[in-house]
């Protein structure tokens, strides 16, 4: 064991600690409508950076980069990318599920005072890559575990996050000089609140909710109900979340 290791016995968070990592987690929300014009201190964005850069990655290949927009006239070019992506997925819906659609708010690209794209170069470390010669989209996921980093050390922060995905990528890449290789995974809008909503803004309007664990979790085989222990631990344990809601 290194000196700098941390050893068997010691490895265990204190509860306060265990329960602050809790609280962040279960009070995140995705932000669009509470978004406050407070500017980010530079040295708060830095650690929620360095947060996200602190995520796995596949063969350590680090794939990511953070591109941190704050100009009003860069924005502005995402935004009607956004405009032109929304009206198109809205007319996926139709009727009573349409006018809904039209009614939320998907995007908090210009109140923001923060936007931060990021973005996963796909050939960071050459093209052989530990663990990714059988599943090449690897280095896509690692660019996703750094901004759920990102994410929660926002909400540890104080700070919304909300990510835009309804905008077409060669849009997106063209505003923001991107090219080649370069893989937009995450617009993401970020800042101070007004309020974090105490449920997922989909569910308090209606649009869907969360589902059962129960559904979700299965034992030897995909899909296959899971053993009667766990179920029960799963059911003992149903107000875990809600004892964090702030
Ligand atoms: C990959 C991804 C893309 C998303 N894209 C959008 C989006 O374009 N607009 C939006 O309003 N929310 C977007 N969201 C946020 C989800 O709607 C939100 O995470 C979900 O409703 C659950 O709410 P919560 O994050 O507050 O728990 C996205 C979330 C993820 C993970």
């Amino acid at each position: 064991m290194g000196q700098d290791d941390i050893a068997q016995s010691q490895h265990y968070l204190s509860s306060d600690d265990r329960d602050g990592f809790y609280r962040t987690l279960f009070n995140r929300r995705d932000v669009r409508s509470e978004f406050l014009s407070t500017p980010v201190p530079d040295e708060v964005l830095a650690r929620v950076l360095y947060a996200a850069h602190h995520a796995p990655s596949v063969g350590f290949m680090q794939p990511w980069d953070f591109t941190v927009i704050k100009s009003h006239a860069v924005k502005q070019k995402v935004h009607v990318a956004f405009q032109k992506a929304n009206a198109e997925a809205a007319e996926q819906f139709v009727d009573e599920r349409q006018a809904k659609y039209k009614q939320l708010k998907l995007a908090g690209i210009v109140d923001a005072p923060i936007n931060l794209c990021i973005t996963c170069d796909r050939e960071r470390s050459g093209k052989v890559v530990l663990g990714r010669t059988h599943m090449p989209e690897m280095d896509l996921y690692s660019t996703v575990c750094a901004v759920q980093n990102l994410w929660l050390a926002a909400r540890a922060e104080g700070l919304g996050v909300g990510w835009v995905s309804i905008i077409e990528t060669d849009d997106l890449k063209q505003a923001l000089g991107i090219s080649g290789q370069i893989v937009p995974i995450a617009y993401l809008c970020i800042g101070y609140v007004d309020h974090f909503r105490a449920q997922p803004e989909l569910a308090s309007k209606g649009w869907r909710q969360r589902m059962s664990l129960h559904e979700l979790v299965h034992s030897e085989q995909w899909g296959q109900e899971m053993d009667a222990e766990l179920a029960a631990g799963i059911a003992q344990q149903a107000d875990f979340p809600d004892a964090y809601k702030e």
